[in-house]
């Protein structure tokens, strides 16, 4: 792997041909030994790979980047845990938007392009009292992926954008990059700037879109933008405002 020009973010990178999930490793790494800040584990292919709310994270061999982040953002408390999912969005954000037009952040953690997931994010945190001890940032971003199974709703990679392969090298010193520039606002307290520029690129934002509660309920609303403790909040059509939580909100 390339060495990027970072301060310390992917500089200690531990590179696999193949491993279960990548997010998997970085936790284990986490609790035998103290990897340095800003240690990666990177894989070309992962048997076990992790999504969101216990879903398979999928990706052929050789064609992706797939890759887990660990950090120690000691002084960040859990009430503003979000903002780990922040970083992590606005840098694949800045990163896929190198490549291609038409990026936004899905809420929590979903980059898509032209209406399709493009990259998704798993964060793990560990907690020590009312901080974070340890966070394990975990990114799957498509990048020369051409075959994805039929059962995913809407994916595409930026080989698909593009009409031709890129560079998974570049993708990731790119992202080791974009992710220690956020890295650092966060760790220099600038939470009110990092949650505005997320807001702006939240998908669906502003527009009238239909919704699904966890009674099953179906309504109208718009999203307004996303609360400090990381909640959804939408409008609805005859003014009321509510937040959700990700389990209690789907897109429809
Ligand atoms: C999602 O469901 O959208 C989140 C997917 C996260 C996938 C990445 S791939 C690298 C890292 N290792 C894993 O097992 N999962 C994350």
């Amino acid at each position: 792997m390339v060495v990027p020009d970072t301060l310390f973010t992917g500089k200690n990178c531990i590179h696999f041909e193949e491993i279960n999930s990548t997010n998997i490793y970085a936790a284990e790494l986490i609790a035998k030994t103290s990897p340095a800040e800003g240690t990666c584990i990177i894989t070309d292919f992962q048997t076990a790979g992790r999504g969101q709310i216990g879903r398979y994270w999928h990706s052929s061999a050789g064609k992706n980047l797939l890759i887990s982040y660990i950090f120690y953002p000691h002084t960040l408390k859990v009430k503003d845990q979000f903002l780990l999912n922040v970083i992590s969005g606005l840098a694949v954000y800045d990163v896929v938007s190198f490549y291609v037009q038409d990026v936004e952040v899905k809420w929590p953690n979903d980059i898509y392009v032209n209406n399709q997931k493009i990259a998704g994010i798993l964060v793990q945190n560990t907690l020590r009292g009312d901080t974070i001890k340890s966070t394990i940032i975990g990114i799957g971003l498509n990048v020369n992926e051409k075959d994805f199974p039929s059962e995913l709703p809407n994916p595409v990679s930026i080989a698909n954008e593009k009409g031709y392969d890129i560079s998974i090298s570049d993708v990731f010193c790119r992202l080791c990059s974009r992710l220690e520039f956020y890295y650092l606002k966060l760790r220099n307290g600038k939470y009110d700037e990092l949650r505005m520029a997320y807001n702006e690129k939240l998908y669906r934002k502003g527009i009238l879109a239909t919704f699904q509660d966890e009674k099953n309920h179906i309504f109208k609303a718009t999203i307004e933008g996303v609360a400090t403790d990381g909640k959804l909040i939408l409008n609805t059509e005859d003014g009321i405002g509510k937040t959700y939580a990700f389990r209690e909100i789907k897109f429809i």
